[in-house]
Protein backbone atom coordinates (compact mmCIF):
# COMPACT_ATOMS: atom_id res chain seq x y z
CA UNK A 1 0.00 0.00 0.00
CA UNK A 2 1.43 3.14 -0.54
CA UNK A 3 -1.26 6.65 0.31
CA UNK A 4 -0.83 9.31 -2.05
CA UNK A 5 -1.70 12.79 -0.03
CA UNK A 6 -2.80 15.75 -2.01
CA UNK A 7 -2.85 19.90 -0.79
CA UNK A 8 -3.04 22.61 -3.35
CA UNK A 9 -1.64 25.22 -0.89
CA UNK A 10 1.94 24.75 1.49
CA UNK A 11 -0.93 26.12 4.35
CA UNK A 12 -2.88 23.26 3.37
CA UNK A 13 0.06 20.99 3.33
CA UNK A 14 2.40 22.04 6.83
CA UNK A 15 1.11 20.29 9.20
CA UNK A 16 0.68 17.17 7.57
CA UNK A 17 4.04 17.39 6.14
CA UNK A 18 5.43 17.49 9.62
CA UNK A 19 4.19 14.31 10.39
CA UNK A 20 5.90 12.54 6.95
CA UNK A 21 9.61 10.75 8.45
CA UNK A 22 10.92 12.21 4.85
CA UNK A 23 13.45 9.61 3.34
CA UNK A 24 13.78 11.25 -0.07
CA UNK A 25 12.69 14.16 -2.03
CA UNK A 26 12.17 13.75 -5.94
CA UNK A 27 11.27 17.11 -7.76
CA UNK A 28 9.32 16.36 -11.12
CA UNK A 29 6.89 18.41 -13.27
CA UNK A 30 7.77 21.53 -10.94
CA UNK A 31 6.31 19.54 -8.49
CA UNK A 32 8.06 18.48 -5.14
CA UNK A 33 7.75 14.59 -4.04
CA UNK A 34 8.42 13.94 -0.37
CA UNK A 35 8.13 10.69 -0.02
CA UNK A 36 8.52 8.58 3.00
CA UNK A 37 6.24 7.05 5.96
CA UNK A 38 3.50 8.38 8.46
CA UNK A 39 1.77 6.06 10.88
CA UNK A 40 4.20 3.41 9.38
CA UNK A 41 2.41 3.87 6.09
CA UNK A 42 3.97 4.62 3.09
CA UNK A 43 2.98 8.07 2.13
CA UNK A 44 3.93 10.68 -0.87
CA UNK A 45 2.95 13.69 0.57
CA UNK A 46 3.17 17.03 -2.76
CA UNK A 47 2.00 20.33 -2.98
CA UNK A 48 -0.13 20.30 -6.19
CA UNK A 49 -0.87 24.12 -7.02
CA UNK A 50 -4.17 25.60 -7.11
CA UNK A 51 -6.69 24.28 -9.85
CA UNK A 52 -7.79 21.40 -11.76
CA UNK A 53 -4.65 21.11 -14.36
CA UNK A 54 -2.21 21.10 -11.50
CA UNK A 55 -3.86 18.81 -9.51
CA UNK A 56 -5.09 16.63 -12.46
CA UNK A 57 -0.86 16.24 -13.18
CA UNK A 58 -0.05 15.63 -9.99
CA UNK A 59 -2.45 12.67 -9.18
CA UNK A 60 -1.17 10.81 -12.53
CA UNK A 61 2.00 11.55 -11.62
CA UNK A 62 1.48 9.38 -8.42
CA UNK A 63 -0.67 7.01 -9.46
CA UNK A 64 1.90 6.38 -12.58
CA UNK A 65 5.39 7.23 -11.14
CA UNK A 66 5.25 6.68 -7.26
CA UNK A 67 2.65 3.96 -8.01
CA UNK A 68 0.61 5.28 -5.40
CA UNK A 69 -2.45 2.82 -4.41
CA UNK A 70 -4.77 5.40 -2.68
CA UNK A 71 -5.06 8.64 -3.08
CA UNK A 72 -6.19 11.34 -0.22
CA UNK A 73 -6.78 15.24 -0.64
CA UNK A 74 -6.78 17.67 2.20
CA UNK A 75 -7.18 21.68 2.21
CA UNK A 76 -10.21 23.98 2.52
CA UNK A 77 -13.17 24.94 0.46
CA UNK A 78 -15.89 27.25 0.64
CA UNK A 79 -19.29 26.37 2.25
CA UNK A 80 -21.91 26.74 -0.58
CA UNK A 81 -24.78 24.99 1.59
CA UNK A 82 -26.50 27.04 4.55
CA UNK A 83 -26.01 24.56 7.03
CA UNK A 84 -22.30 24.31 7.08
CA UNK A 85 -20.32 26.63 8.61
CA UNK A 86 -17.07 27.99 8.92
CA UNK A 87 -14.11 24.99 10.21
CA UNK A 88 -16.95 22.19 9.17
CA UNK A 89 -15.87 18.86 8.14
CA UNK A 90 -16.91 17.53 4.83
CA UNK A 91 -16.23 14.12 3.69
CA UNK A 92 -16.97 14.37 -0.07
CA UNK A 93 -19.37 11.29 -0.87
CA UNK A 94 -18.79 12.52 -4.80
CA UNK A 95 -16.96 15.30 -7.04
CA UNK A 96 -18.80 17.50 -10.02
CA UNK A 97 -17.36 19.90 -12.08
CA UNK A 98 -19.48 22.61 -11.75
CA UNK A 99 -17.40 24.55 -14.97
CA UNK A 100 -17.78 21.79 -17.06
CA UNK A 101 -20.58 22.74 -19.68
CA UNK A 102 -21.60 20.74 -22.80
CA UNK A 103 -25.11 20.73 -22.30
CA UNK A 104 -25.82 21.78 -26.43
CA UNK A 105 -24.91 18.37 -27.11
CA UNK A 106 -27.22 16.62 -24.04
CA UNK A 107 -25.03 16.55 -21.70
CA UNK A 108 -26.37 17.89 -18.43
CA UNK A 109 -24.44 20.70 -16.85
CA UNK A 110 -21.23 19.38 -15.17
CA UNK A 111 -20.77 16.28 -17.00
CA UNK A 112 -17.70 15.24 -18.94
CA UNK A 113 -19.01 13.89 -21.97
CA UNK A 114 -18.05 9.78 -23.29
CA UNK A 115 -16.82 8.97 -19.59
CA UNK A 116 -19.52 6.94 -17.86
CA UNK A 117 -20.40 8.91 -15.00
CA UNK A 118 -22.02 12.08 -13.81
CA UNK A 119 -20.06 12.63 -10.79
CA UNK A 120 -16.82 10.29 -9.51
CA UNK A 121 -17.66 8.79 -5.90
CA UNK A 122 -14.73 8.41 -3.19
CA UNK A 123 -14.41 4.96 -2.16
CA UNK A 124 -17.24 3.80 0.12
CA UNK A 125 -14.03 2.04 2.67
CA UNK A 126 -12.45 5.01 2.98
CA UNK A 127 -15.41 7.05 3.31
CA UNK A 128 -16.38 4.95 6.26
CA UNK A 129 -13.22 5.23 7.93
CA UNK A 130 -13.39 9.32 7.52
CA UNK A 131 -17.25 9.09 8.74
CA UNK A 132 -15.85 6.96 12.59
CA UNK A 133 -12.93 9.15 12.97
CA UNK A 134 -15.30 12.40 12.72
CA UNK A 135 -17.96 10.32 15.08
CA UNK A 136 -15.63 9.80 17.69
CA UNK A 137 -13.88 13.77 17.23
CA UNK A 138 -17.64 14.26 17.67
CA UNK A 139 -18.54 12.64 20.91
CA UNK A 140 -15.43 14.48 22.44
CA UNK A 141 -15.81 18.00 21.01
CA UNK A 142 -19.09 19.56 21.16
CA UNK A 143 -17.64 22.23 18.39
CA UNK A 144 -16.80 19.88 15.78
CA UNK A 145 -19.15 19.36 13.36
CA UNK A 146 -18.76 17.41 9.82
CA UNK A 147 -21.06 16.59 6.51
CA UNK A 148 -21.36 13.92 3.82
CA UNK A 149 -22.23 15.12 0.65
CA UNK A 150 -21.38 16.70 -2.51
CA UNK A 151 -18.00 18.65 -3.30
CA UNK A 152 -18.11 20.59 -6.70
CA UNK A 153 -14.81 21.67 -8.49
CA UNK A 154 -13.65 24.30 -10.84
CA UNK A 155 -11.33 26.76 -12.21
CA UNK A 156 -12.77 29.45 -10.39
CA UNK A 157 -12.76 31.28 -6.89
CA UNK A 158 -16.46 31.60 -6.14
CA UNK A 159 -16.83 35.17 -4.15
CA UNK A 160 -20.60 36.00 -5.00
CA UNK A 161 -23.61 35.20 -3.18
CA UNK A 162 -25.68 35.02 -6.28
CA UNK A 163 -23.02 32.05 -7.96
CA UNK A 164 -22.69 30.32 -4.56
CA UNK A 165 -26.33 30.11 -4.08
CA UNK A 166 -27.16 28.77 -7.70
CA UNK A 167 -24.09 26.24 -7.27
CA UNK A 168 -25.93 24.92 -4.80
CA UNK A 169 -28.67 24.92 -5.96
CA UNK A 170 -27.38 23.38 -9.42
CA UNK A 171 -25.54 20.30 -8.41
CA UNK A 172 -26.92 20.06 -4.39
CA UNK A 173 -23.66 20.66 -2.78
CA UNK A 174 -22.34 20.95 0.26
CA UNK A 175 -19.07 23.47 -0.68
CA UNK A 176 -16.80 24.18 -3.71
CA UNK A 177 -12.99 24.39 -4.29
CA UNK A 178 -10.41 24.45 -7.29
CA UNK A 179 -8.74 20.57 -7.83
CA UNK A 180 -11.02 17.76 -6.47
CA UNK A 181 -12.97 17.26 -8.84
CA UNK A 182 -10.20 16.52 -11.31
CA UNK A 183 -8.32 14.40 -8.43
CA UNK A 184 -11.07 12.46 -8.65
CA UNK A 185 -11.40 12.09 -12.32
CA UNK A 186 -7.88 10.98 -12.23
CA UNK A 187 -8.28 8.24 -10.04
CA UNK A 188 -11.71 7.54 -11.86
CA UNK A 189 -9.93 6.48 -14.98
CA UNK A 190 -6.57 4.71 -13.46
CA UNK A 191 -9.23 3.11 -11.16
CA UNK A 192 -7.48 3.94 -7.68
CA UNK A 193 -9.26 4.80 -4.66
CA UNK A 194 -9.51 8.05 -3.43
CA UNK A 195 -11.31 10.22 -0.58
CA UNK A 196 -11.77 13.78 -0.83
CA UNK A 197 -11.56 15.75 2.94
CA UNK A 198 -11.85 19.69 2.83
CA UNK A 199 -12.72 22.22 5.96
CA UNK A 200 -15.09 24.87 5.56
CA UNK A 201 -12.70 28.39 4.96
CA UNK A 202 -15.43 30.96 3.64
CA UNK A 203 -19.25 30.95 2.31
CA UNK A 204 -18.26 31.61 -1.86
CA UNK A 205 -20.61 34.96 -0.68
CA UNK A 206 -19.54 38.18 -1.87
CA UNK A 207 -16.48 38.70 1.38
CA UNK A 208 -15.10 35.06 0.32
CA UNK A 209 -11.72 36.29 -0.21
CA UNK A 210 -11.45 37.81 3.60
CA UNK A 211 -13.20 34.94 5.15
CA UNK A 212 -10.44 32.79 3.01
CA UNK A 213 -7.74 34.39 4.73
CA UNK A 214 -8.99 34.25 8.40
CA UNK A 215 -9.69 30.80 8.77
CA UNK A 216 -7.28 29.04 6.04
CA UNK A 217 -4.80 28.41 8.84
CA UNK A 218 -7.66 26.97 11.12
CA UNK A 219 -9.57 24.94 8.76
CA UNK A 220 -6.42 23.33 7.15
CA UNK A 221 -5.80 22.03 10.68
CA UNK A 222 -9.56 20.35 11.05
CA UNK A 223 -8.71 18.67 7.49
CA UNK A 224 -5.59 17.89 8.42
CA UNK A 225 -6.81 15.60 11.50
CA UNK A 226 -9.10 13.56 9.74
CA UNK A 227 -6.96 12.77 6.86
CA UNK A 228 -3.90 12.05 9.85
CA UNK A 229 -6.53 9.55 11.38
CA UNK A 230 -7.88 8.21 7.89
CA UNK A 231 -4.02 7.33 7.01
CA UNK A 232 -3.79 5.91 10.55
CA UNK A 233 -6.88 3.23 10.24
CA UNK A 234 -6.22 2.57 5.93
CA UNK A 235 -5.69 -1.28 6.40
N1 LIG B 1 -11.49 27.03 -1.85
C1 LIG B 1 -11.84 27.55 -0.66
N2 LIG B 1 -12.82 28.45 -0.82
C2 LIG B 1 -13.11 28.50 -2.13
C3 LIG B 1 -14.03 29.23 -2.90
N3 LIG B 1 -14.84 30.14 -2.35
N4 LIG B 1 -14.05 29.02 -4.23
C4 LIG B 1 -13.22 28.10 -4.81
N5 LIG B 1 -12.33 27.40 -4.12
C5 LIG B 1 -12.27 27.57 -2.79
Amino acid sequence: MKIGIICAMKEEFELISKDIEIEKTIKKSNLEFLIGTLNEKNVVGVICGIGKVNAAICTQILISEFNCTYILNSGVAGGIDSKVNFKDVIIAKDLVQHDVDVRKFGYKLGEIPNIGTYSFKCEKKLLEIGEKICLEICKKNKNFNYHIGRIVTGDQFISNNELSKNLQKTFDALACEMESGSIAQTCYLNNIPFLIIRAISDTGGDVAENEFNNFLKESSKNSYIIIKNIIKNII
